[in-house]
């Protein structure tokens, strides 16, 4: 097999999507101690310490270093390279989260067993859906009281519209937890608190009538466990890898992140099953990674905060091809040459020099503004990935000036850090205002440090009447200018210069939806 279809097939490249606090940062410790990148945990532990700093935006800042080489972690096992991209979930969750999940083959949804599905694993999964990710399953905290299995995956199936397919079934839950039911492998894994580190020192038994299995669990903890499998197998789904892959069946795992237990399980059957890159969209036609030429897009921009070093970080997920220190790629939006040097890999701990990447592994790429979200680099063909989007954003504010004089700075300010992807700015057609949009709230604490830091503008934001954002598109020139018209007042251009509608409330973008069946309010809009 050639190296390149070899190192393609190799990789599993995902993402986390839970409510905060369910137990990603905990999830994420121990799949890298499977990987070997046990000095990793430390740094995701530092990470966690910000996530308290709410609104203080120089702590943030303080661990600025820490989240650029947490934001791509990977590491090897069973044969495979995994590569886990970080999804911003507290103080720091920004549309960024979102646009992360386009650059994944697959992710991983956590799920607090005593909480069910939350809210912010719905929208994570609404994002999901719009490129039917796969996605898997893990109902975390088995080792405290929580809802009945078979509740949560009724809940799972009925709140996000997917299938469930339980690998493993738990066995009594928080004080009484037994272990785990593996419905594939007919193991019984027990749960030991303090061992179950690795497979090899967990006690498992074959089948259900292992002969000292009973004496382990209690007659009634296994006759319970026998009554509740026959419920299951009759009504939930068995594992199907097709409709895993088309993004219309969960295959679902318990377990306790902080105890290590079930997550084993969880990893085998991930590094086993999740896809590996897969063909992408572009404009023109579909890129299959194992093309001989490099192409890639980017996601994410990133400025590093250390006023030494104002560069900006560019990730870049590689779609097909190689990509090996010092080569030269087209930048396709400018029609420029850019050899990529020094671009970083993030191996387990530290971020490093990449010296080569293969399709699935996300390169950083040092810039000074010339890169924005959405950008495609190839090796000269003009390919322009798609499935990149903005998302609209779900807070707003407008933004006031102190000083007049600094209009046309604070104008510069807020369009170049749009570009950068957290924060989006619009102008109103009928009035002056400036109003910003985000996805989460220390984004224009965020911007109004970075104003006044970086462009000597300073600027506050204050509350504006604005609930939601929609890309307006219609193909009927006469009926958009009616459009236009009547709704000028709830009318706005964003950066680069696209309607949009923003609504006052969730009922008037309901009503102009309703009054204007020819126009499209879209929910995403996709870089040119
Ligand atoms: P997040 O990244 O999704 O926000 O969640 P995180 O891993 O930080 O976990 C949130 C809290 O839940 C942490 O407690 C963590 O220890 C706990 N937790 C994670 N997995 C399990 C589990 O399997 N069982 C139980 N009982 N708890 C779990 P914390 O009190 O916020 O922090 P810490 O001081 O305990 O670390």
């Amino acid at each position: 097999m050639s190296a390149h279809l070899d190192e393609t097939r190799r990789r599993r490249t995902f993402a986390i999507i839970s409510h905060p606090d369910a137990g990603k940062t905990t999830l994420t410790e121990k799949l890298l101690l499977f990987g070997g990148a046990i000095q990793m945990a430390g740094s995701v532990k530092g990470r966690k310490a910000a996530r308290h700093a709410t609104s203080d935006w120089m702590a943030l800042e303080k661990e600025r270093g820490i989240s650029v080489t947490s934001s791509v972690m990977q590491f090897p096992y069973a044969g495979r390279i995994v590569n886990l991209l970080d999804t911003p979930g507290h103080a720091d969750f920004s549309e960024d989260t979102y646009r992360v999940l386009t650059a994944v083959d697959s992710a991983l949804m956590v799920i607090d067993c005593a909480k069910g599905v939350e809210e912010r694993t719905i929208k994570l999964m609404d994002v999901c859906r719009l490129r039917d990710t796969p996605i898997m399953s893990f109902v975390n905290k088995l080792d405290r009281e929580g809802r009945a299995p078979i509740d949560l995956l009724d809940e799972i199936e009925s709140v996000l519209q997917i299938q469930c397919a339980p690998i493993t079934w738990p066995i009594g839950m928080g004080s009484s937890l037994k272990g785990v039911y593996h419905l594939l492998d007919d193991e019984v894994h027990l749960y030991e608190p303090g061992r179950n580190f690795t497979r090899q020192d967990s006690t498992i038994f074959k089948g259900l009538d292992a002969p000292e299995l009973l004496a382990r669990i209690g007659a009634q903890a296994l006759r319970e466990l026998r009554d509740e499998l026959e419920l299951v197998q009759g009504a939930s789904h068995p594992f199907d890898r097709a409709a895993y892959l088309a993004g219309q069946q969960a295959p679902v795992f318990f377990g306790s992140a902080v105890n290590n237990f079930g997550v084993q399980l969880l990893l085998d059957f991930f590094v086993e099953h999740a896809p590996a890159p897969r063909p992408r969209a572009t404009i023109t036609r579909p890129v299959d990674p194992v093309e001989e030429n490099f192409s890639g897009f980017v996601f994410k921009i990133q400025a590093n905060m250390d006023p030494q070093h104002r560069d900006r970080v560019a990730f870049l997920r590689v779609c097909s091809g190689h990509y090996a220190a010092g080569m030269k790629a087209l930048q396709v939006r400018t029609g420029k040459e850019v050899k990529l040097a020094n671009a970083l890999t993030f191996m387990a701990a530290d971020r490093e020099i990449a010296e080569s990447a293969w399709p699935g592994d996300v390169i950083g790429l040092h810039n000074h503004g010339t890169i924005a979200i959405g950008d495609t680099f190839s090796a000269g063909e003009k390919l322009t990935y798609t499935g990149i989007p903005n998302f609209a954003p779900e807070l707003f504010r407008r933004a006031r000036l102190r000083d007049p004089l600094k209009l046309k700075q604070l104008h510069k300010g807020l369009a170049q850090l749009s570009e950068e992807g957290a924060t989006q700015f619009f102008r109103p057609l009928l009035s002056n205002d400036l109003i910003l949009g985000a996805v989460g709230a220390l984004q224009f604490e965020v911007v109004a440090y970075r104003l006044r830091d970086e462009y000597g503008v300073d600027a506050g934001f204050e509350a504006v009447g604005v609930v939601t954002a929609r890309w307006v598109r219609c193909s009927d020139a006469k009926t958009l200018e009616e459009f236009r018209e009547k709704y000028a007042m709830n009318l706005a251009v964003d950066a680069a210069g696209e309607l949009v509608y923003l609504a006052p409330s969730r009922v008037n973008l309901q009503l102009a939806q309703e009054r204007a069946p020819g126009v499209t309010f879209a929910a995403t809009r996709e870089h040119a």
